[in-house]
C-alpha cells in the first residue's frame, strides 16, 4: 500500500489528500443517495420503515440531507479546493499534516452524524441537526481547513489570485461564520442542547444560516469548481474574467439577505419578508451572470460536446443551475410561495439544484480529476461515463418533473374550497393524488443512484489500469 502511495506521490503538489477526498466523495455519494432512494420509497410505501425507530422517515431524512450535502458535497469541495488552490497558486499545500487532519476530522464528523441521527439525537434545526460535541468538531476542522486554504494562497508563487479561489475562499469563510453563529447552544447533556435563540429570532437565524448554506456551501463552492474545471475540460479560457469578478461580488453581496424567503407568512416582520423576496429576485442577475459565463466558455468548443461526456456533465449542470436559480426567485415571490410552500414543488426545486447542479458538476469534475490523481492517461471507460451521464440526466428529470406535478397539484388541491367555504379536498385525497409522482421519483432516484455505482466501478478500474500517463515536467504541469 505504501509502495502504491509513493508511486502516486506528485513531486510538487500534495495529491494524496485530494485523492482521499475524491474517493470518499464517491463513497458518501453512494451512501447518501441510497438513503435518499429509501426515504423516497418510504413516502410511496410507508411500510418500508419496518416499524424500527432507526429506519423511520423522520430520522433517515436528516441522515440523507447530511450525507449528501456535507459528506458527498463536502468531500467534493475539500477535494477540488485543495487541488485548485495548489495548481493555481503553483505551490504545495501549506501543511500536509493539517490537510490530513482535515481529512480524518471530516470523516469522523460524518461517521458521528451517521451514528447519532438514526439514534434520534438532533438539535432539530434543519441542515444543522448535529448535537453540540459534533458541532465543535466541525468548527475545529473547518478552521484548520481555512488555515490550509488561505495559508496556501499566502505562499503562492503567482502574482494574482485566480477567481475560483475567490469563490472557494468566500465559501470557507461564510460557512465558518454561519455554522458557529447558528449552532450557539446551551448543552444540558452530552447529547442534548438548546439553541441560545428563541422564537422568531431563532427562526430568522436558522434561515439566515439555512439559505446561506445553499448560497455558500451548495453554490459558491461549486462555482469555484466550475470556474476552474470548465475552462480546463473545454481547453478554453473563461469567457469573461471581468464578468466573473462582477459575478463574485454581486453574488456574495446579495445572497446574505435572501434568507427570509423561507419564512413568508410567518411571525417574522413583514418588512423582513419583503426584503428577502426583493433580494431573491435581484439574485437572479448574478446567478445567471455566472451561468452564462460558464456556458459561453464553450464558445468555439461546442463540437466537443459530441464526444466528451465529461463536458456534457458540466454543461448540463450549468443548465440546471440556471433553471434552479430562475425557479428560486419565482418561488420567493410571496404570492407564488403561498402556493409552493409545504408542497413537493420545494423538493423539486431543491433537487434540480442538488442533483442537476451540485451532483452533476461534482461528478464531471471528478471524472476530469481521477485519472490525474491516479497517474493514468484517462478514465478506464469513456462509454461508462457516457452511460452515467444519461442515467444522471434522466434520473434528475424524472425526479424534478414528478415533484413539480405533485407540488402544483397539492398546492391547488389544498386551496380549493366550495361555495359554502368548506375545503373541497381532504389532505388524504391530496396524498392519494400524489402517489404516482412518488413512485416516479423512486424510479428517477434509483436511476441516478445506479449511475453512481457505475462511477465507482469506473474509478476502481481506472486506479488499476495500466495506461499510465507520461510524467510532465513540474514547471509545465503547474496550473
Ligand atoms: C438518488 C438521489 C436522491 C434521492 C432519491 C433523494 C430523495 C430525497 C427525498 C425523498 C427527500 C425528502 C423529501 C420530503 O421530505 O418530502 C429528500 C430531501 C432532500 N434532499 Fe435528496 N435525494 C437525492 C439526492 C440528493 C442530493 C445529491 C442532494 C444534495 C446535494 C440532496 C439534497 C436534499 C435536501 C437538501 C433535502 C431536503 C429538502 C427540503 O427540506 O426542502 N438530495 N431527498
Ligand atoms: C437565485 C437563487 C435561488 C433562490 C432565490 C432560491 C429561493 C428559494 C425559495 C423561495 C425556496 C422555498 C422556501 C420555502 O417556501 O420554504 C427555496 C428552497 C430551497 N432551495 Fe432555493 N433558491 C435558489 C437557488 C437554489 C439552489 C442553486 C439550490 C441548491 C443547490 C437551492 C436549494 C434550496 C433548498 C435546499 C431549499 C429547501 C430549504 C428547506 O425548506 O429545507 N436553491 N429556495
Amino acid at each position: 500500500m505504501s509502495e502504491l502511495n509513493s508511486a502516486l506521490e506528485h513531486p510538487t503538489y500534495n495529491y494524496k489528500v485530494v485523492r482521499q477526498f475524491a474517493v470518499m466523495t464517491v463513497v458518501w455519494g453512494i451512501v447518501g443517495m441510497l438513503v435518499g432512494v429509501l426515504i423516497a420509497a418510504q413516502l410511496a410505501w410507508p411500510a418500508l420503515n419496518f416499524d424500527l425507530p432507526y429506519l423511520h422517515f423522520g430520522r433517515l431524512r436528516p441522515l440523507h440531507t447530511n450525507a449528501v450535502i456535507f459528506a458527498f458535497g463536502g468531500c467534493a469541495l475539500f477535494c477540488t479546493s485543495y487541488y485548485i488552490v495548489q495548481r493555481t497558486c503553483q505551490t504545495r499545500l501549506v501543511s500536509d499534516k493539517l490537510a490530513a487532519i482535515t481529512f480524518w476530522g471530516w470523516q469522523l464528523v460524518i461517521v458521528a452524524a451517521a451514528v447519532t441521527l438514526p439514534l434520534g439525537m438532533t438539535s432539530s434545526k434543519e441542515y444543522a441537526e448535529l448535537e453540540w460535541p459534533i458541532d465543535i468538531l466541525i468548527a475545529v476542522v473547518w478552521i484548520l481547513y481555512a488555515i490550509v486554504f488561505f495559508g496556501t494562497i499566502m505562499k503562492r508563487k503567482t502574482s494574482h489570485i485566480y477567481v475560483a479561489n475567490w469563490f472557494l475562499g468566500a465559501f470557507i469563510l461564510a460557512v465558518a461564520i454561519l455554522h458557529i453563529i447558528n449552532s450557539l447552544a446551551i448543552p444540558v447533556s452530552m447529547t442534548k442542547s438548546y439553541s441560545i435563540y428563541a422564537g422568531t429570532v431563532d427562526a430568522m437565524v436558522q434561515w439566515w444560516y439555512g439559505h446561506n448554506a445553499v448560497g455558500f456551501f451548495l453554490t459558491a463552492g461549486f462555482l469555484g469548481m466550475m470556474y476552474y474545471f470548465v475552462p480546463k475540460q473545454a481547453e478554453r479560457p473563461v469567457y469573461s474574467y471581468r464578468l466573473s469578478i462582477v459575478h463574485f461580488w454581486a453574488l456574495v453581496a446579495v445572497y446574505i439577505w435572501a434568507g427570509p424567503h423561507h419564512l413568508h407568512y410567518t411571525a417574522l416582520p413583514d418588512w423582513a419578508q419583503s426584503l428577502g423576496m426583493v433580494m431573491s429576485i435581484i439574485l437572479l442577475a448574478p446567478s445567471w451572470g455566472g451561468m452564462i459565463n460558464g456556458m459561453m466558455t464553450l464558445s468555439g468548443a461546442w463540437h466537443k460536446l459530441r464526444t466528451d461526456p465529461i463536458l456534457r456533465f458540466m454543461v448540463v449542470s450549468l443548465s440546471f443551475y440556471g433553471m434552479s436559480t430562475f425557479e428560486g426567485p419565482m418561488m420567493a415571490i410571496k404570492t407564488v410561495n403561498a402556493l409552493s410552500h409545504y408542497t413537493d414543488w420545494t423538493i423539486g426545486h431543491v433537487h434540480s439544484g442538488a442533483l442537476g447542479w451540485v451532483a452533476m458538476i461534482s461528478i464531471g469534475c471528478l471524472y476530469h480529476l481521477i485519472p490525474i490523481l491516479f497517474g493514468k492517461e484517462r478514465m478506464y471507460s469513456t462509454d461508462l461515463i457516457n452511460t452515467h451521464f444519461w442515467m444522471a440526466t434522466i434520473g434528475t428529470v424524472l425526479y424534478i418533473a414528478s415533484m413539480w406535478v405533485n407540488g402544483i397539484l397539492q398546492g391547488l388541491m389544498w386551496r380549493a374550497y366550495n361555495q359554502d367555504g368548506t375545503l373541497t379536498y381532504s389532505f388524504v385525497e391530496s396524498l392519494e393524488a400524489s402517489y404516482a409522482g412518488y413512485v416516479v421519483r423512486v424510479i428517477g432516484g434509483a436511476i441516478f443512484f445506479s449511475g453512481m455505482l457505475i462511477m465507482a466501478y469506473n474509478l476502481y478500474m481506472t486506479s488499476r489500469s495500466d495506461v499510465v500517463s507520461q510524467p510532465a515536467p513540474a514547471a509545465a504541469s503547474a496550473a
